[in-house]
């Protein structure tokens, strides 16, 4: 079977939008070539001591940071800087946006989360990279502003993540479906594997950290216990490894949900709503899934803070309604 790669998908889809410049599709290129250089740092992580291990510093949200962490925002952000589309960046591992200074005639920002899940690394269970890319406002020609960043996810052009797991995969939309791209090693290429992705309606697992089950609010308590309740049906799968990407994975392709609710230490919420959530939400939505924040579609929810969090229900449509109440 002849493959298609990430580089030929992007150029063929650009083909079919007449309006589309092909900015775009290089700043996906960009990202595709950054995440295949996380990747090779990722695999030497349990051999070399240098690079495994705490950076000695917290991130901006009073987080250890492990220095793979560190590493994988510093690759993003000079390979995205490399691309002449993207005029800044904002990192869940750095306190300010970055303005790119010789980038001033490009269109896009992007935001990412470069390793999501870091806490698995010493255990070398799969970890991620999320990403969201905006059209600025700011006029171009000028350095990009803060209100470039702060859009609302429904506004987001494109969003994906990368999950580094027994293989790598790159899933990514531009509001056109999903589509995921596995990495075949031997020849550094990323090529289409799992096209137009849509998440089965009956969801096989809920994915939940239920170790704060008594710090949950009561609509979320009442749902674990219908979820472990076999009295009228067969009860769902628990599957939660701790790092969003790889739960959410799972949870796209055989059906499920993710849920970080508000608990008593994170009223709202632990995750970043400009860095995982929205991204995360545009996919699954993409995907004919729903994700909300119990109240609001995250879509909606209008950003005051880069590194605002929220609560988070994302995954088969019925769960997360059931659990909206
Ligand atoms: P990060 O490693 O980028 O800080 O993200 C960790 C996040 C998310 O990936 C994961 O699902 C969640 O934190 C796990 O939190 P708990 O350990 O509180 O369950
Ligand atoms: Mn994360
Ligand atoms: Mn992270």
């Amino acid at each position: 079977m002849r493959f298609v790669t990430l580089d030929e998908f992007i150029a063929q889809t650009e083909q079919e939008l007449p309006e589309a410049t092909g900015e775009l599709s290089g700043l996906l290129r960009d990202i595709g070539l950054a995440s295949k250089i996380v990747n090779r740092d990722l695999s030497k992580a349990g051999l070399v001591d240098a690079i495994l291990g705490d950076a000695n510093t917290v991130n901006v949200q009073g987080e250890d940071v492990k220095k793979l962490d560190v590493i994988a925002n510093d690759i993003l952000k000079k390979c995205l800087q490399n691309s002449g589309e993207c005029c800044g960046i904002a990192s869940e591992e750095e306190e300010e946006f970055v303005a790119f200074k010789n980038r001033k005639k490009a269109k896009y920002v992007v935001l990412f989360d470069p390793l999501d899940g870091s806490s698995n690394i010493d255990v070398i269970a799969p970890v991620g990279t999320i990403f969201s890319v905006f059209k600025r406002k700011s006029p171009v020609g000028g350095l990009c502003t803060l209100e470039d960043f702060l859009q609302k996810g429904s506004e987001q052009v494109a969003a994906g993540y990368v999950i580094y797991g027994s293989s790598t995969m790159l899933v990514y939309t531009t509001g056109n479906g999903v589509n995921g791209f596995t990495l075949d090693p031997s020849i550094g290429e990323f090529c289409l594997s799992h096209p137009n992705i849509k998440t089965p309606e009956k969801a096989a697992s809920y994915s939940i950290n239920q170790g704060n089950y008594n710090s949950f609010p009561d609509n979320v308590k009442k749902f674990v216990d219908y979820c472990q309740d076999s009295t009228e049906k067969k009860a769902f799968s628990l599957r939660y490894i701790g790092s969003m990407v790889a739960d959410f994975h799972r949870n796209l392709l055989k059906g499920g949900i993710y849920i970080y609710p508000s608990t008593k230490s994170s009223p709202k919420g632990k995750l970043r709503l400009m860095y995982e959530c929205n991204p995360m939400a545009f996919l699954q939505e993409q995907a004919k899934g729903k994700a909300t924040n119990g109240k609001i579609r995250i879509l909606d929810i209008e950003p005051t803070a880069l590194h605002q969090r929220t609560a988070v229900y994302i995954g088969s449509e019925k769960m997360v309604e059931m659990l909206e109440g």
